[in-house]
């Protein structure tokens, strides 16, 4: 089998770090944690991964076997990329510190998530409206780590490439060793396409690796984005996490059968009730099942069965009986559950 792309075929650097694919799963709160990663990481073909986004004030005393969202495998660790989300450059370098101290691959800074509770804070896509503290931010990151410092920002609150293309270069310039771009403005959740040619803008503007995120759902997608934005690389989100096996598939080293989805579903259950608090697993599994039943034509009418019941045991059952219908698999994802 064939890659998405030819490009898909070489390594891609970050500073010194080299990483073996061109394919990175996006961060994603809720649904990119340590029991789905494993997941994924069993079909491999991604470069790396990078975690849910975690409080830069709380990394230094976290516990990674209390928190949930600070916690990885060690087999991860030398493919896996810790993202952080805080305002202050001490306390982001403080965590940057403690993240290379425990051997992860590189630190990645939130400047993307548009949320209230973390924006009115002056938090992720909030830092675009402040420039000199994003820029002292990645300063602060660099001068405390040598492993690869990235930055994943959106297009601001325009939707012109402008303030993306300065700041990208500003962030380079600042020691910044690749950037994630997410061509949306802060305000426009997921419900209007990204614009993929400000990704171009930004690609062109630095030197440094730009990967492109938004949207990418298929081999086509994935091709496209590469071929039209010149971008070194893609981050995918969403699909990632409907089809763990996204990354294998684009990289020509996996073909997916009609029981793919099946057995998905019971690893995703596995590794979640053993990771976690059955409390905590089931609340997990349920904000990971929209993105399953998006797999499907009917999704919408197969996802509140998907999610009946309060046990691991119910979702193993909902899974096998709904699932082993083998329902149609929609050639797109259903837009209403991935826009959740
Ligand atoms: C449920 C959810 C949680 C997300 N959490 C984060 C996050 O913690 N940090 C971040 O930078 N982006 C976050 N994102 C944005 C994604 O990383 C990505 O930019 C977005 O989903 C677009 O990529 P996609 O079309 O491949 O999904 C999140 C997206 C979703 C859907």
């Amino acid at each position: 089998m064939q890659p998405a792309h030819p490009l898909l075929d070489t390594p891609l650097k970050a500073g010194a770090a080299v990483f073996p694919s061109r394919l990175v799963l996006a961060p994603m709160a809720g649904l990119g944690h340590v029991a789905f990663r494993e997941v994924l990481a069993a079909y491999g073909g991604y470069g790396f991964m990078v975690t849910e986004m975690c409080n830069a004030r709380a990394v230094p005393r976290e516990n990674r076997r209390l928190s949930p969202v600070f916690r990885w495998r060690d087999e991860e660790a030398g493919s896996l990329v810790c993202q952080i989300f805080g305002g202050e450059p001490g306390e982001m370098a403080a965590a940057a510190r403690r993240i290379e101290a425990e051997g992860l691959s590189g630190v990645d800074i939130n400047m993307g998530c548009s949320v209230a509770a973390i924006c009115k804070k002056g938090y992720g896509a909030a830092l675009l409206k402040d420039p000199e503290r994003a820029v002292a931010i990645v300063r602060a990151v660099r001068e405390a780590v040598r492993c690869p410092v990235m930055v994943k920002f959106r297009s601001g609150w325009e939707n012109t490439p402008d303030l993306a293309v300065d700041l990208a270069r500003r962030f380079e310039d600042a020691g910044a060793d690749l950037l994630t771009f997410h061509p949306r403005v802060a305000p426009d959740r997921r419900s209007r396409p990204p614009r993929w040619e400000h990704i171009r803008a930004v690609a062109r503007a630095v030197s440094i690796p730009v990967l492109g995120n938004g949207n990418v759902f298929s081999a086509a997608d994935c091709a496209r984005m590469l071929d039209e934005t010149g971008c070194a690389g893609v981050s995918i989100g969403r699909m990632a996490i409907a089809r763990p096996w996204i990354f294998a598939e684009l990289s020509g080293a996996f073909e997916p059968d009609e029981g793919v989805f099946l057995r998905a579903a019971l690893a995703v259950i596995e590794a979640v009730w053993r990771h976690y608090e059955p409390e905590r697993a089931i609340k997990m599994y349920k904000k990971y099942a929209p993105y399953l039943a998006a797999n499907f034509v009917y999704g919408h009418s197969l996802w509140p069965g998907l999610v009946r019941g309060q046990t691991r045991e119910d979702m193993t059952e909902n899974a096998v009986r709904i699932l082993g219908a083998g329902p149609r698999v929609a050639s797109t994802p259903n837009a209403f559950l991935f826009t959740a």
